[in-house]
Formats: C-alpha cells, structure tokens, sequence
C-alpha cells in the first residue's frame, strides 16, 4: 500500500472521462487499499481514481458503514434535492453549496467482482454525487450554488460537513 499524490485542479486530467474497470486485477486491487489509504490520511470523505492519476472508474467512499470501494459506480435512482456546502481535496480552500438529490440509489461492482445496489441519503449522497462526478472529469465547482468562506464554516459547523471529497 501507498500514498498517492492528489491532483488538483487545473492538472487535465481531473477533466477526463475515466474507463470502465474490467476485471478485477491485482494493479486493480492496489489502486483500491491505495485510494483508501489516500482518503484517509487526508482526511476526505472520498476520492475518486483520476484524483491520484488514474482514469478508471473506482472511488474510495464513505458509506453508512464505513469506507467502501465503488467500482464502475452508476447512480441508477434520485429522489428529493438538498443544497449544503461541499468541499473536495484538488481543489483545497474553496468550498460553496451545491444542489444534490437527497437520496439516491447507486449500483456498482465490489472488489470480489459482485454488483450491488446501495442506497445512500445526505452527507452519503452528496459524496456519492460528487465522487461519480469526478469520474465524468466534472469538479463541484462547476456546480456550486453560492461560494462559502471556509473559516466561517470551520468555526459554525461540525467536522463531518466539512470533509472534503
Ligand atoms: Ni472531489
């Protein structure tokens, strides 16, 4: 396992559409403990693989259950919208709101190659929303609402709102 480098904006590759991932190989499976990794130590809510350089259609998520490895992740349903602030490791002291379904249902392959269907609501949304986006060579920015003063939000808010993805 090791650290990536997370690319930020302005790098061309964070605007690229990212390949299917087909089988499962071992370079498969060390991009992913390496996405994990990455997320955590930069303390993110997620990180999709061109973020670290790698155009393939794989994030490191937090779910409901902890951080899990979507690969060839689609969202297949949305309903409702919320508007709240999000923030993303390329792009470091920018953050600003962006309108999200407020709950959606993402279906994606594990690691042991089987598809699932998950559902995600809120924070898990927008990370899901935001992470996928990523892998259509979309950055939040493109979508932000209105621009938030990242000091204000570090005082006035918990920590978990503020994780970037
Ligand atoms: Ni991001």
């Amino acid at each position: 396992m090791a650290l990536r480098n997370i690319r930020k904006e302005g790098d061309p590759i964070l605007r690229k559409i990212s390949k299917p991932v087909g089988k499962i190989t071992p370079r498969m499976k060390e991009l992913a403990e390496d996405l994990l990794e990455t997320m955590d130590a930069a303390e993110g809510a997620g990180l999709a693989a061109p973020q670290v350089g790698v155009l393939r259609r794989m994030v490191a998520v937090h779910l409901e259950d902890g951080p899990q490895i979507l690969i060839n992740p689609e969202i297949i349903n949305e309903e409702g919208e919320c508007t709240e602030i999000e923030g993303c490791l390329s792009i470091p002291g920018f953050a600003g709101t962006v309108k999200r379904p407020q709950k959606i249902t993402v279906r994606y392959q594990t690691l042991e190659e089987e598809t699932v269907e998950t559902d995600a609501e809120d924070f898990f949304a927008k990370t899901v929303c935001h992470e996928v986006d990523h892998l259509n060579g979309i950055l939040f920015r493109d979508l932000v609402v209105e621009e938030v003063d990242i000091e204000d939000i570090q005082e006035t808010e918990d920590k978990e709102e503020n994780e970037e993805a």
